[in-house]
């Protein structure tokens, strides 16, 4: 196990109904706020008008900016961020997705350090500039997928350069404060509750997949969010109102990518770079979606190598095994499993079917390298036939 440190300063509240605090948790910070949310949803709910009203009642000031879009673009986080500095808040509240609570964080930083969003954004051979003054964060999830509420990251879309990357940065963009009450996640759809699910389970697979495997207390919290996730996923999919299911998933949810889980092990994020470099082309294709078309593929090219052993590992423990199975059938096995999850749960898993075209297949590996990097242990080729695989779905 690798030496690490955790600090995590959020303060969480979590529960049903904890979003009516939301008014008296902002008061306690400014005493006026932009509050950052997408088209339609938070309206179309009413949790918007009751963060309203809360905040109200605690005599906090509020404006709204209610542009945000899946997979968030630099321009609506710079459009923000300009009615922020217009509005004179002081302090901003992302509610929505994982795509208005990262919109929140790019506000933060534009609104209080000026500039261009993507001036903040490092890339292979780009150096980000020094974030400054920030804006205080408060965020709100109502969507159990990016564990954005607990995190210090941020991602972002620039249609421009067709580029996804992200902003990690512990010091400036860990939010104060974050109200994660399930019954806000009621009316998630199928669709995006199911997205939400893989999303959470590659948030604690990627390091236990690539990195230290001496880890074992990591490991047993791991295999637990990814039971949880698998168990209330098949719950949400027969019915999308069963509370306690959505309850799980939520926490399951803050808790991945919190610091513990993930703690010790020093591994590299595989699939998300993956995945974000689709988006990069493909804005309609949802996080969710991209990773659950990656992670079988991605498994069965672990099974072949030095890591088979976490994928065999990882079946046992969430699907268990057939008698007398090699490491790398139980690879297979364990793409297998999550295949059949996605399907029971409504998603599917080939690229082809979410519209990406076959000959762009190697443009995205291009685009893959140039924003992240080449994956360790894999060359062009490798990273090309991961793809095929994940357009095919088989
Ligand atoms: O846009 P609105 O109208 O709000 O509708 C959204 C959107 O259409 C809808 N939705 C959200 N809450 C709802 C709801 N619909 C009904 N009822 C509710 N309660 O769901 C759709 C998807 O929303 P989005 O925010 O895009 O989804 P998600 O939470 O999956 O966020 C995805 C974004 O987060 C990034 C992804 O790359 C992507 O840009 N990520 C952020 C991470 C982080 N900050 O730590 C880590 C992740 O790995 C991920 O990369
Ligand atoms: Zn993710």
């Amino acid at each position: 196990m690798k030496p690490f440190a955790i600090y995590n300063p959020t303060k969480i509240l979590f529960g049903s109904g904890e979003v009516e605090k939301a008014g008296e948790e902002a008061a306690r910070i400014e005493k006026k706020a932009l509050i950052v949310t997408g088209r339609n949803s938070t309206k179309k709910s009413g949790v918007l008008d009751r963060v309203i009203a809360s905040l109200e009642k605690s005599g906090v000031k509020s404006a709204v900016y209610n542009g945000i879009t899946p997979n968030p673009k630099s321009s609506e986080v710079e459009e923000a961020a300009a009615l922020a500095v217009k509005e004179k808040c002081r302090m901003v509240i992302g509610l929505g997705g994982g795509s208005a609570m990262d919109a929140a964080k790019g506000v933060a930083v534009v609104a209080g350090s000026g500039g261009k969003l993507w001036d903040y954004i490092a890339l292979p051979g780009k150096k980000a500039a020094r974030i400054g003054d920030v804006l205080p964060i408060m965020l709100i999830p109502t969507l159990a997928a990016t564990g954005s509420e607990g995190n210090p990251a941020a991602v972002f879309t620039n249609t421009e350069l067709n580029q996804k990357a992200a902003i990690y940065n512990p010091v400036k963009i860990q939010p104060k404060v974050s109200i994660v009450d399930p019954d806000t996640t009621l009316t998630v759809p199928k669709q995006q509750t199911a997205e939400g699910i893989i999303d959470i389970i590659m948030h604690v697979l990627e390091e236990y997949l690539s990195g230290e495997e001496d880890c074992e207390l990591q490991d047993r919290i791991t295999e637990g969010i990814v039971l949880t996730c698998v168990e209330n996923g098949k719950r949400l999919a027969e019915n999308l109102s069963d509370r306690q299911a959505r309850a799980n998933v939520s926490l399951a949810s803050t808790v991945a990518l919190q610091g513990l889980p993930n703690s010790g092990r020093a591994g590299a994020w595989v699939v998300h770079p993956l995945e974000h470099a689709i988006t990069a082309y493909y804005d309609n294709v949802a996080h969710g979606s991209g990773i659950a078309a990656l992670l079988p593929p991605y498994l069965r090219y672990l099974g072949k190598g030095a890591k088979a052993g976490r994928v065999a590992q990882l079946c046992e423990r969430v699907f268990g095994t057939a008698e007398g199975s090699s490491e790398e059938d139980l690879a297979n096995a364990c793409a297998e499993g999550f295949e059949d999850l996605c399907s029971e749960i409504g998603l599917k898993t080939c690229l082809k079917d979410m519209g990406v075209k076959e000959d762009m297949l190697v443009k995205i590996v291009d685009k893959e390298i140039e924003q992240s990097g080449m994956p360790a242990g894999m060359d062009k080729a490798a990273l090309l036939a991961l793809y095929r695989e994940a357009w095919k779905g088989e």
